[in-house]
């Protein structure tokens, strides 16, 4: 606390990130990072970029990269902005198309920097809390709102909800934008870009950091309806003209072009990830179904704080939330290399036997 702080960040609750930690050779399944390097052709790109041509800035409008995902996508590059992680474009939407008179709605159990652009923007929201097993019931959102957002699959569940129940949300919400935060899509879920024709007010943000393995570049974007994403336009340029550098536009547009790296790369997750839900179900694990590159599982016998407290004493670091308490008993469990999976579940056996 200062007194030469602003009021607005005196009433700041700011986000606080899973741990970055310092120390070698831990096996962090903390963040949902990748745990595979990005594709060659990215760091070739990267390095080409690295030349005397730094001293310009880069173009503000990364016109080669939109172009590069909007043919990824089959849209115009009118439909694609692009920021410094999919966190600067939520915030930008947060600002642009989230911040009207009423309330806007998002779960109970979400991500956990919605209410953050909330206190930052001074923005009402409502939670709305998820059913039993965990799920978004779309009936619950059909009610007059400044705006609803989610990520789908859902963090830090992993659960998804299916693309008909997306279009009968926008269908029963023509007046409001809805987001759908679709961060961890590519390893399980169907993408709602295609809804994107059909909707004026749906806006899809998706980022590279988990599926292209680039949480280390910062490129996240949207896909909207080119009045949407010129509002977004206008944030960024109250903001920062240029939130993409040179080598961040160059490597992420490599990325976007290497299909078939991205594609084994993704399958790769998705096999680890279902041999681990068998064996976390094997000790006895209750696992959430998972389309995410994490899963979301509980003990019945263990406590949560504990579990993660045990597997930390053994090097191994995953996510534990205390709040909400509904979710406290759960740890969020990247998925690791086949390696770090076994070393986990190898740990688990030893903790839950004690
Ligand atoms: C649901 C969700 N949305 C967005 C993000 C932000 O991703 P980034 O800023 O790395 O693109 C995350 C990061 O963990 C996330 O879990």
């Amino acid at each position: 606390m200062s007194r030469y702080w602003s009021a607005v960040v005196h009433g700041l609750t700011p986000y606080v990130p899973g741990e970055q930690p310092k120390l070698a050779n831990l096996v962090k399944l903390n963040t949902n990072e990748n745990p595979y390097g990005p594709s060659p052709r990215v760091l070739d790109a990267v390095r080409a970029e690295a030349a005397d041509t730094l001293r310009l800035y880069p173009d503000p409008n990364s016109d080669r990269l939109r172009a590069g995902i909007a043919a990824y996508h089959g849209v115009a590059p009118e439909q694609v902005f692009v920021g410094n992680g999919s966190d600067e474009v939520l915030a930008h939407a947060f600002m642009a198309l989230l911040k009207h008179d009423k309330p806007i709605l998002f779960p109970d159990i979400t991500y956990s920097f919605y209410p953050v652009y909330c206190g930052l923007y001074e923005i009402a929201y409502r939670q709305i809390p998820l059913t039993q097993s965990f799920e978004i019931s779309v009936d619950d959102y059909l009610m007059p709102n400044g705006g609803v957002i989610f990520p789908n699959p859902n963090a830090p569940t992993g659960r998804l909800l299916a693309l008909s129940g997306i279009e009968r949300l926008l269908a029963g919400n023509p007046a409001s934008v809805v987001v759908i935060d679709e961060a961890y899509i590519d390893f399980g879920g169907e993408s709602a870009v295609e809804l994107v024709a059909r909707y004026p007010q749906l806006l899809v943000t998706r980022t590279l950091s988990k599926s292209h393995a680039l949480a280390g570049l910062r490129v996240g974007y949207a896909i909207g309806q080119p009045h949407l994403i010129e509002a977004l336009n206008r944030v960024k340029d109250s903001f920062n003209s240029y939130p993409l550098d040179r080598l961040a536009q160059a490597g992420a547009l490599a990325s976007m072009e290497d299909h078939t790296y991205f594609e084994a790369l993704c399958a790769k997750v998705v096999a680890t990830r279902s041999r681990l839900v068998s064996s976390m179900a094997e000790m006895g694990f209750d696992v959430l179904p998972s389309a995410a590159n994490f899963i979301f599982a509980r003990h019945p016998d263990h406590d949560g704080a504990e579990l993660a407290a045990a597997l930390r004493a053994r090097s191994i670091i995953v996510r534990h939330f205390r709040t909400p308490v509904r979710i406290a008993p759960f740890l969020r469990i990247t998925v690791g290399t086949d390696t770090q999976c076994n070393a986990l579940v190898d740990a688990l056996k030893a903790i839950v036997a004690c």
